[in-house]
């Protein structure tokens, strides 16, 4: 069913309704009224004939029609009973207000999925509990008890707390900011944010949803809907709060490399919503994104009257991963040509303190015209020759002469600029008082566009030859094993049923035998002791290189056995493993840690026994990794430089290195019992590659 009956519900009852002032239930019927909304409204409470001069009704069995809407606001114990009632009499939507469920512990949550199970049972949708609710300034309609209704206009706002959504709401009055819809998520329990993007995604009276949100509960729904909904206008999102990625996988190196936060940061970006890394920062976005077209490309220019905040911008133009757009020579003759000798003609032009609104109007000309340009910033501080609302007018009149190049304004004051600025904003021109914010805008709008012009997201890689069986039967033993942590040999025979091209490696129990597989590898071979408790085989001096004879291997075996007894006795030694030594590449990392939400992250970047220390690794979701993301995240990182052929060596095989990245993320994506892996390192050639080291964790599934 879908959820825009919430919205344009035909009827809603208001079941606690209660006559007196200041009650939550009383407040919901006052706001429904003031709302201006339209269909019939029953408050409906036992011991009252009249509520708010409306006609009150015992319970919803008593009402002269199904309603589309109940909005519950009786105390938690009662609310079970009143649920029911509903169900049994057609009430198709539950805004359950009323607190004191899974927040509150154990028993609020057993009562919690009893209250969704009622809304299975009997074909109901609901938001909340827990939730102040909703309103919708277009229907309209207001179901909450938040104080005051917003103005009309053009952004939704989703929010997990109840709280922050009366603030927000409260601010966006002052600010001028309109809204279109307006929902406390609640705790969840059966719509959430998904649902309502999901809605938000086709309404016409919506053109950038926002929401703040504590957590994401269904990670591959949220990335196909949000991905959708991207595509269709921005999805802005606050999050707050940790995921508990890092604490499920801190022992390899790349669940600590991925931190807590990474996987939303990560999740997010891959389908194209736009992160807000703080509450100012979300709506400054927010406005940004409801009133300006995207800029056509990454060039600004900045016209300013003042060289500091000038240079202030700049700076926040690189940053921010924009560039200062290049003046062609005709623009920079104009410029010389009708400004003042002192005036700044390159990027940033600075009009000086003197300017008044013809100069202004003369440089932006000259700039706007250029085609090295895709937004102008134009700064004003309030000098005593300056004309600000002159100004502005002349700013509005470049835009609509320059309709294709973004026009953003950075008014630095207070008083003197106030009006000039919001002559700026309503006429669509996002005008703030410093450059931060604008840069900011400029530069995810810019990355926004990028996403919406990409190719839809390609179906998961597929490959042809690999060996799921093999990988299968290596689990089922290491299982039967009683380890979660397989043997370098069978991590080795894992990935190379994938095609990762894993250096082969064999188990040697005795220094015979040791020396009978080094003789069928060839020489020179690496010996390490086989353990799974032994994670860091160096330290207890478990590893032997560039073994070049038996003899060597011989003594080696009994040497790293010794070693290892003496330095970590209580670990359980399986014997040795024999390795072939492979010649120096590039050393580089690949490995993968499970998000609880979003699944399966891959990593690339440089390798060795420093990873953690240099940190130059670049994540993606496994789901939906397309060969072009695998090659982005490579150049994302500084091992590119290496890979590309660095102080005149060769070119590695990237290619062989994608392949592998994208083979990883198959097996990953096949096996959930996977929790970690970590190939480090990784030898790049100018042929081919060589996975040295292949560590994988499993669960029992
Ligand atoms: N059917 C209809 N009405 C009922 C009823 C039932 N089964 N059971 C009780 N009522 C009536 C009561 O008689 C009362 O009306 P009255 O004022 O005429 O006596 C009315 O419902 C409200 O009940 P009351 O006991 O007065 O509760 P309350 O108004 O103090 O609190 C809640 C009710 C839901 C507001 C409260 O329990 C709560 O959860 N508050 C927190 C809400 C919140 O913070 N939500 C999250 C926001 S982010």
């Amino acid at each position: 069913m879908s959820i825009k009956n919430f919205y344009d519900a035909g009827s809603v009852a208001v079941i606690g309704a209660s006559r007196t002032p200041g009650k939550i239930s009383n407040a919901i019927v006052r706001n429904l009224i003031s709302s201006g909304y339209r269909g019939n409204i029953y408050p409906i409470n036992p011991k009252e004939s009249e509520i708010e001069n409306l006609k009150a009704y015992p319970s919803v069995a008593d009402l002269p029609e199904k309603v589309d809407v109940a909005v519950i606001a009786v105390p938690a114990a009662r609310v079970l009973e009143v649920a029911a009632e509903c169900g049994e009499n057609g009430v198709k939507n539950l805004v359950t207000i009323t607190a004191g469920f899974k927040e509150t512990g154990r028993e609020g949550l057993e009562v919690e999925k009893k209250l969704l199970a009622l809304c299975r049972q009997y074909g109901m949708r609901m938001l909340g509990p827990n939730c102040a609710g909703m309103m919708d300034t277009h229907v309209p309609i207001n179901t909450s008890f938040a104080m005051g209704f917003p103005q009309k206009g053009d952004i939704a706002f989703f929010s997990q707390s109840g709280a922050m959504m009366v603030a927000i709401l409260d601010w966006s009055r002052e600010a001028g900011i309109g809204l279109s819809k307006v929902v406390s998520l609640g705790n969840k329990a059966d719509l959430s944010e998904i649902d309502f993007i999901e809605e938000a995604a086709d309404d016409p009276y919506t053109r950038v949803i926002l929401c703040y949100i504590e957590d994401v509960t269904d990670g591959p729904r949220f990335l196909d809907v949000a991905g959708r909904a991207a595509r269709k206008k921005p999805v802005i999102i606050y999050k707050s709060g940790t995921s508990q990625a890092g604490a499920l996988a801190a022992s390899s190196h790349t669940g600590a490399l991925a931190g807590s936060d990474l996987a939303y940061d990560i999740a997010f970006r891959q389908c194209g919503v736009i992160r807000a890394r703080t509450i100012t920062d979300l709506f400054d976005l927010a406005v940004s994104f409801a009133r300006s077209p995207a800029p056509g490309g990454p060039r600004v220019a900045i016209v300013t009257n003042s060289g500091g905040p000038g240079i202030i911008a700049s700076d926040n133009v690189e940053a921010r991963g924009l560039t200062m757009a290049r003046f062609g020579k005709e623009t920079l003759d104009a410029l010389r040509e009708g400004l003042p000798a002192e005036a700044g003609i390159y990027n940033p032009v600075d009009v000086l303190g003197d300017a008044m609104d013809d100069r202004y109007r003369f440089a932006l000309d000259k700039v706007c015209a250029d085609p090295n340009v895709d937004s102008v910033v134009v700064i004003v501080t309030p000098t005593a020759t300056n004309k600000p609302l002159e100004t502005s007018r002349a700013v509005i009149e470049m835009k609509e002469k320059y309709p294709h190049k973004g026009f953003f304004g950075a008014y630095i004051g207070g008083s003197a600029l106030a009006e000039a600025k919001e002559v700026l904003n309503r006429s669509g021109i996002p005008c703030f008082t410093f450059p931060e914010p604008v840069i900011a805008s400029i530069s995810q709008m810019v990355r926004y566009d990028q996403y919406r012009n990409s190719p839809e997201n390609q179906r998961d890689l597929e490959f042809e030859d690999i060996d799921r069986k093999a990988v299968k039967a290596v689990f089922y033993d290491v299982l039967r094993d009683n380890r979660l942590v397989l043997l370098g040999s069978e991590a080795s025979e894992v990935a190379r049923a994938y095609g990762i091209p894993a250096a082969p490696v064999s188990l040697a129990v005795t220094p015979g035998e040791a020396v009978e597989e080094a003789e069928k590898l060839g020489y020179p071979v690496v010996i390490k002791v086989a353990s799974p408790k032994i994670l860091h085989k160096t330290d207890v001096g478990g590893v032997k290189l560039g073994l070049g004879s038996p003899e060597e291997v011989y003594n080696a075996f009994l040497e790293v056995m010794e070693n290892s007894q003496r330095l970590m006795p209580q670990a359980v030694v399986y014997g040795v493993e024999v390795q072939k030594m492979m010649p120096r590449g590039a050393e580089l990392i690949i490995g993968m840690t499970r998000d609880v939400q979003f699944g399966p992250m891959i990593a690339v970047g440089l390798g060795g026994i420093y990873v953690n220390l240099i940190k130059d690794v670049s994540f993606r979701l496994a789901r939906g990794l397309s060969r072009q993301e695998i090659e982005k995240m490579i150049t994302e990182t500084r091992a590119y430089t290496l890979l590309r052929g660095y102080r005149g060596e060769k070119p590695k095989d990237l290619n062989a290195l994608m392949d592998a990245v994208g083979r990883l993320a198959r097996l990953a994506l096949d096996f959930p019992e996977i929790t970690e892996v970590d190939v480090n390192p990784v030898f790049a050639y100018e042929e081919g590659l060589s996975a040295l080291d292949v560590k994988i964790t499993i669960s029992v599934s």
